[in-house]
């Protein structure tokens, strides 16, 4: 027996390898960790899996791709879901799983296990992707299995085998999942709704009324829907990132505090920042606006509902969220162009757009002389407005008798 774990470094994966050897004949169990852009000391993470008695670990680094191949097409499909949480832990997930598929297929594994608990998105996300790439695969949810209740017992657990846990520590407040993209914060006192979170919570976004009182102008170049630019300079995904991340955090911009509804339909509430994410969305819908016509707009904004649905969901390796790419990726073919924001004391917000393919002519849309026929629009508004001239001269003489 074989199994191939999603590793984390945290206390409920660490435990979890000893608990798969005691429950499955001693099976070797493979750690497979992802960088994702969280700030980790790497070695420790693998020195902790080897000390929990993983026989293997392996770490992929998907910055990058993460960024170009799974944020970049959500923020041109501008999915929001919700339209409020940023979708940071359900763009990662898929992708995570994906690399631990490869490897347990590429090492001959007969299972998949996840840490991810039996109420929340996670589990859904990893296994939908289990089930999409490698189906012949055991899937292992401890969570759903074990008595372990709470982070006490996983931590008896740990000391009762002689765990090394390292500086893992015995009261942890949040739930936390931290990417390039976000970080989320969950639990603890963020349970009760009302409960305002404490600035000592936040991990990526100085507090607005901490950040500088100067403007800051940025320029965000696009082609064909994806950025590609960042004040003129050409630069890949994840350091678009980076940077993008710097300016809007140094300037408080990116937090949302919501109460968003879980795929296992319960409420649930979480406080996310997501700095440079806020600047990209923000910049993406003015061009688009600027640049695609009415009818094609229109139903891309439609849509990114249900492609949030999706990757909200984990559907990311399926027939749906392939077509709406396709359909994301012609309505976006003339978006191409700069958008250049303002940031400023936890606000980000549009101070100008230009583009090749503006679809927006000055000359037309000027109060001046133009070849606007402004009678033209007495013919049109007639006919425009036919059917709703009809239905009330029918409905008022049946009124009348
Ligand atoms: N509620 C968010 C989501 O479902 C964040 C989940 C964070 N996950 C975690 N294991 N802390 O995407
Ligand atoms: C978990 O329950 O494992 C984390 C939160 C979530 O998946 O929504």
């Amino acid at each position: 027996k074989k199994i191939a774990l999603a590793y984390s470094g945290g206390l409920d994966t660490s435990i979890i390898i000893q608990w798969l050897k005691e429950n499955y004949d001693n099976a070797e169990v493979i750690a497979i960790c992802t960088n994702v852009g969280q700030d980790e000391d790497w070695d420790a993470v693998e020195q902790k899996a080897l000390n929990a008695g993983a026989s293997k670990y392996y770490l992929g680094d998907l910055r990058e791709e993460l960024a170009s191949d799974y944020i970049f097409p959500m923020v041109r499909a501008g999915a929001v879901y919700e339209g409020q949480y940023m979708l940071g832990t359900s763009i990662a997930r898929p992708f995570q799983a994906k690399y631990q598929v490869d490897i347990a297929l590429a090492e001959g594994c007969d299972a998949l296990c996840h840490g991810c608990t039996g109420k929340g998105n996670d589990q859904v996300r990893f296994e939908l992707t289990y089930k999409a790439l490698a189906p012949h695969l055991k899937v292992i949810a401890p969570w759903r299995i074990w008595d372990i209740k709470s982070r006490e017992d996983a931590i008896d657990f740990a000391e009762s085998r002689n765990i090394n846990l390292g500086e893992i520590s015995k009261k942890n407040i949040y739930s936390r999942d931290w990417n390039i993209w976000h970080m989320s914060h969950e639990g603890g006192i963020l349970e009760d709704a009302w409960n305002r979170p404490e600035e000592s919570m936040f991990r990526l976004t100085k507090s607005p009324k901490e950040a500088p009182d100067k403007e800051t102008e940025v320029i965000i170049d696009f082609e064909k829907g994806f950025p590609v630019g960042l004040n003129g300079q050409k630069m890949n995904a994840f350091d678009m990132m980076k940077q993008l991340n710097k300016i809007a955090s140094e300037n408080g911009v990116g937090r949302v505090d919501i109460v968003e509804t879980r795929l296992v339909g319960m409420k649930s509430r979480g406080i996310y920042e997501t700095p440079g994410g806020t600047l990209l969305h923000t910049a993406m819908r003015d061009l688009e606006m600027f640049t695609i016509n009415n009818d094609a707009l229109h139903l891309k904004q439609k849509m990114s509902y249900d492609y949030a649905d999706l990757v909200y969901a984990g559907k990311w390796y399926t027939t749906a969220r392939y077509a709406l790419e396709e359909m994301m990726k012609k309505i976006t073919e003339y978006t191409t162009g700069s958008v250049k924001l303002c940031v400023y004391k936890g606000n980000a917000w549009v101070i100008g757009r230009k583009s090749p393919y503006a679809l927006y002519l000055e000359d037309l849309a000027s109060f001046g002389p133009s070849d606007y026929n402004q009678k033209d629009a007495e013919g049109f508004i007639n006919l425009y407005g036919l059917s709703t001239g009809v239905t009330a001269m029918v409905h008022k003489d049946l009124e009348d008798g």
